[in-house]
């Protein structure tokens, strides 16, 4: 369904990613890691078309996604009702007069009947946990539920590749397990992105792990992924405290 070959992307100077390549089956769960400015978000943002590779290629259902294909007017539609990003701050995603707005917004957008627009709202409103605020504004909500509210504005359009920014940032427990039900209960192709570890297992059964120097560590199984000491060593997910010694962090 997604292909990439030998990926890279700069900002002017500034290296996100490199040399990455794999593949993405329908269906899959992936887990991406990788630390602090290790390129996730970046990645998860050209999946969505809104960043053009620097080198390489990207296939989306064997077709190329780059600035001149996104020109195509019926193309450029269809990819952006298949394909939906969380941004890693759920704000910067909300800016409509109502919750109700802000569920139906992508499917005006995308020219959906004002009968279907209003029944796949009120079926994902539901879902979410959301009904009793569809007539407040969005920043009424607190952060948490505001979280949920960018997911939720994701799921009318019925995207096949959802790919998600730290989605559990501002969820308390209840909510974070909430979410993961959800995401093995939705059939597309979920690509997660979180430094949480003691989540990744919940969130894929793949990691895609990008390395402190921006490349592809490492990309299989995530249980073998926290197993693996050295592995983890080398993602920058151990940390050295003074006395404690050699300590990794699972939170
Ligand atoms: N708009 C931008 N302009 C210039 N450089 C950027 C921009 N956005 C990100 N970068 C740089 O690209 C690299 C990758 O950033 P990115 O946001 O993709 O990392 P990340 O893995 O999502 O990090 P985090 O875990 O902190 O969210 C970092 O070095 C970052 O400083
Ligand atoms: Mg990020």
């Amino acid at each position: 369904m997604v292909e990439l070959k030998d990926a890279s992307f700069r900002y002017g100077g500034v290296l996100a990613f490199k040399g990455l390549s794999f593949k993405l089956e329908k269906g899959e769960k992936v887990v991406l890691l990788g630390v602090n400015g290790a390129g996730k978000s970046t990645l998860l943002k050209v999946l969505n078309g809104l960043l053009f590779l620097s080198e390489g290629v990207y296939l989306y259902k064997d077709r190329e996604i780059s600035k001149k294909t996104l020109k195509d007017k019926n193309f450029l539609k269809l990819f952006r009702k298949e394909t939906a990003l969380l941004f890693q701050n759920p704000d910067s995603m909300l800016f409509n007069p109502t919750v109700y707005d802000e569920l139906a917004f992508n499917l005006r957008r995308l020219g959906f009947p004002d009968k279907e627009i209003k029944e796949r709202v009120l079926y994902w409103a539901e879902k979410c946990s959301l009904l009793p605020f569809l007539e407040k504004p969005p920043f009424e909500l607190s952060g948490g539920q505001r979280q949920k509210l960018a997911l939720a504005c994701l799921l009318p359009q019925e995207p096949e590749l959802l790919l998600l920014d730290e989605p559990t940032a501002h969820l308390d427990p209840r909510s974070t397990g909430w979410l993961i039900d959800l995401l093995w209960e939705l059939p597309c192709t979920i690509v997660t992105a979180t430094h949480n570890l003691s989540l990744a297992m919940e969130l894929g059964s793949r990691a895609i792990v990008l390395s402190e120097d921006h490349g592809l560590l490492y990309d299989g199984g995530v249980e073998d992924f926290l197993k693996s000491k050295e592995l983890l060593f080398k993602a920058g997910f151990v940390h050295k405290h003074g006395r404690r010694g050699e300590h990794f962090h699972f939170f």
